[in-house]
């Protein structure tokens, strides 16, 4: 089956309403449209959103195809997440893609949010060798997991307050750098210096994360101030303070990723979700690569943020790799944990 599957993917957990088509593993397109709508209310809405899906899942879809050159009959399966999101967004992907799939005659293959975002880096290669390391970084989660067969695997670690996508996107809101504040802090620090200030770098036991310190410290940081020298300084020193909080977030995520590679030995390192767009991130990920003589596999940029190449890619080497056992009458499961091992 996975040698000729067309499968087209469809992605609607969050605010980004996106649609792909993967076939014998390629990826022949990848259509996002990415709701606007929130950004004047600092976050996403959720009602808002599942109303936004439901008015562009048709052209997203309709585009995906056409660019990709596949007519809806040659589709052999469609493959949608099923969670972990918002429970009205998931609905209308899951909505769609089983009603879609039903017409056709195609089977519906429900897909794990965070294993969309593991399989993203495995676009366009082969499966590494088993165990390989992976660090997932969205705004959602934050987790160091060891991949021990298949794709299931064990957690090292997870962060015990906010993911490091949630911290950029507190700390940018801080900051007045709207929303998503991700993107708006990388561009502004990559002209700023990144020893400006020290924020406090977390290190708990083990692999967990904390980003809620940090956080809490540009708060404090900037309130300290008092009204007058907080402005002055917001307009000369903005990037510095970007690059120093953006510094601290690297250096929490880059230690734990260096001592997991001395402690497990793996060959293969994956980081991927939207903050694995950043471009310190890559940069310090890549160096850490050559000093640990491991290959490091970072997604480029379209396929870090959500997108449906990655959900449609999942269902794909699922298939290859013999699994045909997944959740073929999906539902919307919004807290949808990843699948571990054992
Ligand atoms: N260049 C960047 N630098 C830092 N953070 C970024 C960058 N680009 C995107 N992000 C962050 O990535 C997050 C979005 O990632 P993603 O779309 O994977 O999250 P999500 O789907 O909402 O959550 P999850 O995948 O955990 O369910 C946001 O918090 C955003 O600020
Ligand atoms: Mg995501």
């Amino acid at each position: 089956m996975a040698n000729n599957a067309r499968i087209l993917g469809i992605e609607s957990s969050c605010d980004d309403t996106a649609a792909a088509v993967v076939a014998n593993g390629k990826v022949l397109s990848s259509e996002i449209f990415s709701q606007q709508v929130h950004t004047r209310f600092g976050g996403v809405v959720p009602e808002l959103a599942s109303r936004a899906h439901q008015q562009r899942i048709v052209p997203v879809v309709r585009t995906a195809l056409q660019k990709a050159g596949v007519a809806p009959s040659d589709l052999t399966a469609v493959a949608v997440t099923r969670g972990p999101g918002l429970a009205g967004s998931l609905l209308v992907g899951l909505g769609f893609a089983r009603a879609y799939a039903f017409g056709l005659g195609v089977p519906v293959v429900g897909i794990n949010h965070l294993e969309g975002h593991i399989c993203s880096a495995l676009i366009g290669r082969d499966l590494p060798e088993h165990p390989w390391l992976c660090l997932i970084v969205s705004g959602g989660h934050t987790q160091l997991a060891l991949v021990e067969e298949g794709l299931a695997l064990r957690i090292l670690g997870t962060t015990r307050d906010d993911a490091a996508g949630e911290a950029f996107d507190k700390v940018a809101r801080l900051l007045d750098l709207g929303y998503p504040g991700g993107p708006a802090i990388d561009r502004l620090a990559a002209q700023g210096d990144p020893a400006f200030y020290p924020f406090p770098r977390a290190r708990l036991d083990g692999y967990d994360f904390s980003f809620s310190g940090l956080k809490t410290s540009v708060l404090y940081y900037l309130n300290g101030l008092g009204e007058k020298k907080r402005e002055a300084l917001l307009q000369r020193r903005l990037s510095d303070i970007c690059a120093s909080f953006q510094e601290a977030v690297v250096d929490m995520l880059i230690d734990a990723l260096h001592r997991a590679i001395g402690e497990t030995g793996v060959r293969d390192v994956h980081v991927v979700g939207g903050v694995s767009a950043n471009s310190r991130l890559r940069q310090r990920a890549e160096t850490l690569g050559e000093t640990c003589g491991v290959r490091m596999h970072i997604p480029p940029p379209a396929y870090c943020i959500d997108n449906a190449a990655m959900i449609a890619f999942a269902a794909y080497i699922r298939l290859s790799i013999g699994q045909t056992d997944l959740p073929d009458n999906p539902v919307a499961e919004p807290n949808l944990p990843l699948a571990t091992f054992p």
